[in-house]
């Protein structure tokens, strides 16, 4: 099968390379699956970068942890009736060397989730990492039902799932910070009441009048470091802040406000998920998927030969939304 692949960190142009692999076939509790679509997300890019560290897991790696595609095979004790079922995928390439920048790829039954009809291929590459990462920093600690959420960076990939999930779910108010009118636009089509541009308004001053100087219930941060003062300001007593990314290895947190705020600080990384908020992420979004509100912005489509653009568009921050190959 043909698949891309690194086999040492570096800059994208000069390590990941296309070739054949032996074609890979399902073990007890697997399915194979025959790609359409891979997902690239930063967490890819960081890894094949060397910023994890600069000896690789394994000698080998086909990036990607997101994907869809149709299930083709299965192993011992996984029900026959899968075979043409078309599935998206999560933590393909999480501790695990072959992701989904192939043709095909097998893994665990459970890591393959039936896409429902409704929803586009391209799409289902998007769901792995955004969605459900914007699905479990909504549904933690209590969901948002009824409460005032701010999402930071509500036009990026997790952002824009985030905005969407709060609204959807039931969040009292909504509201987003971007860093210009055309994000602005995007985050208000995806369900925010109040787009602030965080590079030239007071994101805490204006969430403060947007709440009757109360301040959100919950933050949603895709840049901790950067943000941490802002969050503080813009919390209302006994609030959560959670958090999902930094722009920094490093954050540095004011102990005295947090500690008279009563300030929750919620951290996840999606790839370590338990198997219960698993479930109920996978549930919840099969429910909208199947209901057909949602919007998935795709910033990008190349083919998988153009794998190292991909990663390029990806580190340049610049895309807005997500980045996904076809498989031919
Ligand atoms: N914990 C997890 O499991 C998990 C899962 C997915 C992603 N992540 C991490 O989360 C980050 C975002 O991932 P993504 O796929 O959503 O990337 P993305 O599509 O590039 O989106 C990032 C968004 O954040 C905005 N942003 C950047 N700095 C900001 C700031 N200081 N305040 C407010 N908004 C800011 C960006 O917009 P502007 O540049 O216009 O500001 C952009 O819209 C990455 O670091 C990724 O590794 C973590």
């Amino acid at each position: 099968m043909r698949a891309a692949f690194y086999e040492r960190p570096g800059p994208a142009d000069e390590v990941l390379v296309l070739g054949d692999l032996a074609d890979p076939v399902p073990g007890p509790g697997e399915v194979k699956v025959a790609l359409q679509w891979s997902g690239v997300n930063p967490s890819d890019v960081k890894g094949r970068a060397g910023s994890r560290g600069p000896t690789l897991p394994f000698a080998r790696i086909v990036p990607h942890s997101d994907g869809m595609g149709v299930i083709e095979a299965v192993g011992a004790g996984v029900d026959p009736a899968r075979i043409g079922q078309r599935a998206w995928l999560w933590n393909a390439a999480w501790g695990r060397p072959f992701g989904t920048a192939a043709q095909a790829i097998v893994l665990p039954a459970a890591q393959a989730v039936p896409l429902p009809d409704g929803t586009s291929g391209e799409a289902g590459a998007c769901l792995g990492i955004p969605a459900l990462t914007a699905l479990q920093a909504v549904l933690t600690d209590g969901g948002i039902e009824g409460q005032s959420v701010l999402v930071a960076g509500g036009a990026g990939a997790v952002g824009h799932y985030a905005v969407q999930f709060a609204r959807l779910l039931g969040a009292r108010q909504v509201i987003a910070t971007v860093s210009s009118a055309e994000k602005a636009a995007i985050a208000r089509a995806a369900g925010a009441d109040l787009a602030i541009d965080y590079k030239t308004d007071n994101v805490a001053e204006r969430v403060r009048e947007a709440t009757g100087g109360q301040g959100v219930d919950r933050i949603i941060e895709v840049d901790i470091a950067a943000n941490a003062a802002t969050n503080l300001q813009a919390l209302r007593p006994d609030g959560l802040i959670v958090v999902y990314g930094s722009g920094q290895r490093e954050v540095t947190l004011p102990f005295f406000p947090l500690i008279a705020g009563n300030v929750g600080l919620r951290f996840f990384i999606v790839y370590h998920l338990s198997l219960a908020d698993r479930h109920r992420a996978i549930t919840t979004l099969d429910g909208l998927l199947r209901r057909g509100v949602l919007q998935h912005a795709i910033a990008l489509r190349l083919p998988l030969d153009r794998i190292a653009e991909a990663h390029r568009a990806v580190e340049s921050g610049r895309t807005v939304g997500n980045v996904v190959l076809q498989i031919g």
